[in-house]
Parts: C-alpha cells; structure tokens; sequence
C-alpha cells in the first residue's frame, strides 16, 4: 500500500490530485499538453519536460502550476538535470507521465538505421531514462505513480510504424516489469495506449500520402469512426495517476474500440 498522501483515490474529482507533484515528458503539444491541463486541474503542480521549449512556456503561462523546463528525453544527461530542476521546485514528486514520442512512417524496408536509432533513442530508451531518474524520489516520497503512454501499435502491430510498434511494444513490458519491481515501495506503473488521436504528430504523420490513406483506413475499422482526442487520453492518463497502488501493471487502450482486449 501506497504512504503517499498526494494521491488520494478520488479520480473523478477536481481535487483528486490535491498538491501533487507532477512530470509530463512532452507535455508542451498534443496529448501531453492535455495531460497537463488535466492533472493542473485536479490540483497537482506540474512540470513540463518538452524539447520545445517555446511551446512548453506558452502552455505554462496558461496553465495554473505548470512550469516549463527543456530538456531531450533521450539524453539522459540532460534530462538529469532537467529532473533534478523540477523535483527541487516541486518539493519531491509524485507521478511521472512518460508521454514523449515521435514516428516517421515508411515501410521497414525502405528504412535506415539512423531511423531505427532516432525512433528508439526518443520512444524507448526516453521511457527508461526518466524511469530510472524517478524511481529514487518516488521511493523517497514512500510511493507513487508512473504512467507510460505508448500505443495500440505496440499491442497489434502498425504498417509503416515496425519500429515505433517495437519501442511501444517494449514500452508495455518495459511498464510490467517496473510494476513488479517497484510495487514493494507503493509505486504503480501503468500504460495507456492511445489509437490515432487529433495531435500535431498525427498531422505531421499524414503529410505523407500513403500515411494519410492508412490512417483513414484505419479510423474506417475503428467502431467509433473517428481520432480520439487528446483530452480523451489525459482522462485514462488522470486515471492511473489517481488510482490506487493496487491498479498497477496494466495496459488501457483508448481507441474507440480499435483494439479490445481477450
Ligand atoms: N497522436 C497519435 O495518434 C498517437 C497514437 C498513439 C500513441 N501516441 C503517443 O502519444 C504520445 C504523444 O504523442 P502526440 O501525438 O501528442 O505527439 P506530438 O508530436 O503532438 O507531441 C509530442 C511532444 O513531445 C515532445 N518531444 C518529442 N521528442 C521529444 C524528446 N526527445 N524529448 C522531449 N520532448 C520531446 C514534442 O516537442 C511535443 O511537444 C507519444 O508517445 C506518441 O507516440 C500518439
């Protein structure tokens, strides 16, 4: 059982994350971004760990208890010290929402290594960097919560999409087993995966004809027949970061029925 009493079980109230401390990796745009406002909203103070520092300052000044700190997720010498600057400000922390990411679709023929290396440095080894910068003031706050946001892509697979799928894949393992390790000191390690979602890199993904033509054919196949929207993801998201230590290592697809668990 979790001793931190910043996460007080009351997910579907304002106040659910009264005086939390917070990290969201890439929380300036898309679903990061409404990640921040949901969890600013019930109360927990919130840094934002973002490449894009312009971005992450402007949602901070809209944002009550947001601040915005910049930092590369897959330098872990910078985001060290980005970290370290947040838990500082934030008197400790309480949950860390590993949410960065970044795709380039192409067909896994046709791609290079120096791909595969991007796509793994930023959606993978992101994941264990902050990971493993967390754990030690989780552990010193007696408990807390990460939650790692990877993809339907990871749980079914994803044309165009075999390493990004891969680092998502590794991410929902990666997920299970920091849940197994760290649940003796009242840290729950869950993970939602979106389906195609209404967020810059989705524009930026469907610039490409053929991207485009596989992501409306997938919405097709989806039974809601539409993206999902960010706020939809922060809400799954503000969920495990409220839940209790009890809910821990388990995988939330929200994708309008995209995929649906046996
Ligand atoms: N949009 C979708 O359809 C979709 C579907 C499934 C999963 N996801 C996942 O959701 C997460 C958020 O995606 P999004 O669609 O909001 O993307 P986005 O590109 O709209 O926003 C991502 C944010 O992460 C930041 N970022 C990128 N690389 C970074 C790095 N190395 N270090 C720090 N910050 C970095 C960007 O600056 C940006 O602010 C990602 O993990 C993505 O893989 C998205």
């Amino acid at each position: 059982m979790s001793n931190n009493s910043h996460i007080s079980h009351r997910s579907n109230e304002e106040d659910s994350l009264d005086a939390a401390a917070a990290i969201v990796t890439g929380g300036a745009k898309g679903i990061g971004a409404a990640i921040v406002r949901k969890l600013a909203a019930s109360g927990a103070s919130v840094a934002i760990i973002d490449l894009d520092g312009a971005a992450a300052q402007t949602l901070a000044s809209e944002v009550s208890g947001a601040f915005a700190l910049i930092a590369d997720v897959g330098d872990y010498t910078s985001l060290s010290e980005a970290m370290e600057a947040a838990c500082t400000r934030l008197n400790g922390l309480d949950i860390l929402i590993n949410n960065a990411g970044w795709d380039h679709v192409k067909r896994f023929a046709d791609t290079e290594p120096s791909l595969w290396d991007k796509l793994i440095r930023i959606n993978l080894k992101g994941v264990f960097n902050a990971t493993h910068l967390a754990i030690p003031q989780l552990v010193a706050r007696g408990g807390g919560r990460i939650v790692n946001v990877a993809s339907d892509a990871g749980r079914v697979g994803s044309s165009g999409e075999a390493v990004y799928a891969a680092c998502k894949g590794g991410t929902i393992a990666f997920t299970k087993s920091i849940a197994r390790e760290t649940a003796r000191h009242g840290i729950a390690v869950n993970c939602v995966c979106p389906g195609p979602t209404d967020t810059p890199l989705l524009e930026e993904i469907k610039r490409d004809k053929r991207a485009a033509a596989t992501m409306d054919a997938i919405v097709r196949a989806t039974p809601n027949r539409r993206l999902a929207q960010p706020a939809e993801i922060a809400e799954a998201v503000a969920f495990f970061a409220a839940a209790p230590a009890h809910v821990t290592g388990q995988v939330l697809s929200v994708s309008g029925g995209l995929t649906m668990a046996g």
